[in-house]
């Protein structure tokens, strides 16, 4: 595979590039600790368009954007405070500000808005979430940690918990677990966020093992990774049918006694009542340096996509 020119869903990457993006993200962590910053990107510019809240995936790009001694200008509201509101079409928008910018990080409610904005922009398109279909950096970072944190991927037993359904985060990093080899997946929701059909026939498609369950403490001792999500609030047709569906699965002291002693819980993070604070202190609770790794591997991203050749 040619190196993409944009990162708007998983499927744009391979397995050779995601190795290199994890060697450059390692040598990211190094200059940040000795150096606090490089000029690797100086000059350069990005925008960022947020028209969904984010707190983690924003300043982690802006201040990667920063640290490689490059400048930022964005939106943190762009429903409201871009001309959207006025009636522009996203499309037209990516022009503009593509024309100004040399790389646009857009986070959107829409599925396949990145997309669209890559249809016809000029410079890189970095999608930091398309309602509920994908969140391709997330993945990234995701896998860099469980790199980062087990030294491997392959061969891994994972659990994905919770809202699979609506989970961007989840549906990515499925796509992307399917370039290594004899990863096992456990899927525990109810029945009310089951993964979404299409993401089932990616990991049929490629030979990926997983299995559906709903008891999360039956198969916690079986896993290498527990990967924790937040139930998508935003993401249900009404709030009784939210209510429904989640605090289902709680980790608290007691489901960490089932973890084995080698095992990390993840979550992309924000939680809200899915990950008991009582657990943040456990050796295995890796969610804090999973948020922190999301600035290398956005710098380690930035550089190979923005970078002058
Ligand atoms: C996630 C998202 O926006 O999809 N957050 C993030 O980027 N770390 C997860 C979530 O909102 O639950």
């Amino acid at each position: 595979m040619d190196r993409p020119r944009h990162l708007v869903s998983a499927a744009d990457v391979d397995r050779c590039l995601l190795d290199d993006l994890f060697v450059l993200a390692r040598a990211m962590e190094e200059v940040v600790r000795s150096r606090g910053s490089s000029d690797d990107l100086h000059g350069r510019v990005l925008a960022t368009l947020f028209y969904e809240p984010s707190t983690r995936t924003r300043f982690s790009f802006e201040v990667a954007m920063m640290r490689l001694g490059g400048g930022v200008v964005g939106a943190e509201n762009a429903r409201e405070h871009s001309s959207g509101a006025k009636g522009e079409t996203l499309e037209d928008t990516t022009r503009i500000v593509g024309s100004y910018a040399d790389g646009i990080v857009v986070r959107h409610y829409e599925e396949g808005a990145a997309a669209r904005m890559a249809a016809v922009a000029e410079v890189p398109i970095i999608n930091a979430g398309d309602g509920s279909h994908e969140h391709p950096t997330q993945a990234l970072l995701d896998l860099y940690t469980i790199e980062r944190e087990l030294g491997r991927v392959d061969g891994l037993r994972m659990a994905l918990v919770g809202d699979l359904a609506h989970g961007r985060t989840v549906h990515s990093l499925c796509h992307m677990l399917t370039l290594y080899r004899d990863v096992r997946l456990y899927l525990v929701s109810p029945a009310a966020t089951r993964m979404r059909s299409d993401v089932l026939e990616v990991l049929s498609s490629r030979g990926v093992a997983y299995q559906e369950v709903d008891e999360l403490a039956a198969i916690a001792g079986e896993v290498d990774v527990l990967y924790q999500t937040r139930v998508q609030k935003e993401r249900f047709a009404s709030l009784d049918a939210y209510r429904r569906a989640r605090g289902r699965y709680v980790i608290d002291r007691a489901l960490m006694a089932r973890l084995g002693p080698h095992a990390i819980v993840l979550h992309p993070l924000p939680r809200v009542d899915e990950i008991s604070p009582e657990v943040d202190a456990d050796p295995r609770a890796a969610y804090f340096r999973q948020a922190r790794n999301g600035l290398f591997v956005r710098m380690a991203l930035l550089t190979t996509l923005l970078a002058v050749e």
